[in-house]
């Protein structure tokens, strides 16, 4: 496996492997998967996705400081990277790319992409000013240092897959978006870096998220009809009974273009409705998701 962490070296890297591919008259297929590390299940499962698809698979480890807000957890943000290249390794991964903030931020820039506030400004964007910005601008910058055919994105977030599907239909980058599915651990909770932070209470207690909402999914889909303003009452409900809960926000919005449903619109499955949470276990904050569908 190949571990670079200069932007020119791994885009030599690629050069050279695709002209040696050119040579042989067959073309070279790159799958991207994007992480900021401290890697587990989820991310091993877009890492498979992408080897399953792809001739080269490259992994990028970077923990982007301005995709975090002021008061957020960038310094604390748990960071591995010998068990990430080791987890990279067993996945058969190609190239790992883990740049420092100063390689992908020098002295200065002063260009950033953003995508409308009709796609960033609610769910995990109201209580995030900035921050897909941040993850817009440092995909973008990724994209083009790898140019991927296919890069891979989990469900976990779904808002960041509608706002980067997006961006690469606006913008005409020549890549396509793989969402994949969310991986859970065996009792519901959502895999997530962030879930080292919970003290045992509240691991316990943010089973709360899953259990509420795979009820839910699994109601709707036995055909309960439901309007969007019950799912979300509900919902409230369960994680306000939770003393260890905080809750940031409980929303049912269409997917992927994000429009929240009135209260008395009935969660129809003509198309796909998110229904996504924020919940604070502490200063932990988690998110979870599902998205319903005809099946
Ligand atoms: P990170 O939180 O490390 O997540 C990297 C990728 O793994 C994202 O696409 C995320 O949705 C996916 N992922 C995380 N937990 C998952 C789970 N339980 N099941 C399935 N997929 C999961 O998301 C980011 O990093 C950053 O914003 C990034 C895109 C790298 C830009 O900095």
């Amino acid at each position: 496996m190949n571990l670079f962490r200069n932007i020119q070296d791994v885009r030599h890297y690629l050069k050279q492997e695709r002209l040696k591919a050119a040579r042989e008259g067959k073309v070279l297929e790159t799958g991207f998967v994007p992480t900021m590390g401290y890697l587990h299940e989820g991310h091993a499962s877009l890492l498979r996705e992408a080897r399953r698809n792809n001739d080269l698979v490259v992994l990028s480890i970077f923990v982007n400081p301005i995709q975090f807000g002021p008061n957020e957890d960038f310094e604390r943000y748990p960071r591995d990277e010998a068990k990430d290249l080791q987890l990279a390794e067993q996945e058969g991964v190609d190239a790992v790319f883990l740049p420092s903030v100063e390689e992908m931020y020098p002295a200065q820039t002063l260009t950033k992409i953003t995508v409308s506030q009709q796609l960033t400004g609610g769910l995990c964007g109201a209580s995030r000013p900035g921050h897909f910005d941040g993850v817009t601008t440092v995909v973008s910058k990724l994209f083009h240092i790898v140019e991927p055919e296919r890069a891979y994105f989990g469900q976990k977030d779904a808002q960041q897959v509608a706002v980067i599907s997006q961006m690469v239909k606006d913008l005409n980058m020549p890549v396509q978006i793989v969402p994949c599915p969310i991986v859970r651990e065996e009792d519901g909770l959502a895999l997530s870096s962030r879930n080292v932070y919970l003290a045992p209470a509240e691991r316990e207690a943010a089973l709360v998220l899953s259990r509420q909402l795979l009820q839910m999914q699994e109601q709707v889909n036995q055909g309960r009809v439901l309007t969007a303003g019950e799912a979300r009452e509900a919902l409230l409900l369960a994680f306000t009974a939770e003393p260890l809960a905080e809750v940031d926000y409980v929303e049912v919005v269409r997917f992927p273009d994000l429009q929240p449903l009135g209260d008395s619109e009935r969660i129809a499955l003509d198309g796909e409705i998110l229904i996504a949470v924020a919940v604070k276990f502490g200063s932990t904050r988690l998110i979870d998701n599902v998205i319903l569908s005809k099946r």
